[in-house]
């Protein structure tokens, strides 16, 4: 049944997605693509957005900006870089051969609804293959490929 499953949402899903991880919450995928991002790469260094929400569980948290969320759970884990949500200049510069993973929105949905531009989706596209780091496109609010035609998630 598991692995019915997982085969058909991989063939519904854009893109080639060859590997299904099967969870109950947004906070569990946001963990998990964590933790696979670091066993994958190596690194621990993760990029979030100005502006992001990504779950209140701890390393989700982490990578979540706002401080009315964050008060008084501190420390979170270390190696987080925030850049500003669309600047394309600042989110190249950060993304390096240290980067585990770039976690983003393709629409901010608790920080306002703000749609990222294509070009800034795009870039983190090619500037995460490049790096070998991973993707990890947060979709819990926006579905699965529905605002975006960027390449799939990929670790
Ligand atoms: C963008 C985003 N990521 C993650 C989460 C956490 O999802 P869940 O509440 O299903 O754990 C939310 C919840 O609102 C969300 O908006």
């Amino acid at each position: 049944m598991r692995s019915q499953l997982s085969e058909t949402l991989g063939h519904v899903a854009p893109g080639d997605i060859e590997k299904v991880w099967l969870c109950n919450f947004g906070i569990e995928a946001n963990e998990a693509a964590l933790k696979f991002a670091r066993a994958a790469t190596g690194s621990t260094k993760t990029i979030a957005t100005v502006r992001g929400f990504h779950g209140r569980t701890m390393g989700a948290l982490s990578t979540t900006w706002k401080d009315k969320c964050k008060n008084p759970y501190e420390p979170f884990l270390e190696n987080v870089e925030f850049v500003q949500y669309g600047d394309v200049d600042a989110i190249t510069t950060a993304i390096d051969d240290n980067t585990a993973a770039v976690i983003v929105e393709p629409i901010q949905g608790e920080g306002g609804i703000n749609p990222a531009s294509p070009n800034f989706m795009k870039t983190i596209r090619e500037a995460t293959t490049e790096a070998g780091a991973a993707l990890i496109l947060d979709e819990v609010q926006t579905e699965l490929g529905g605002q975006t035609n960027f390449g799939p998630v990929s670790v």
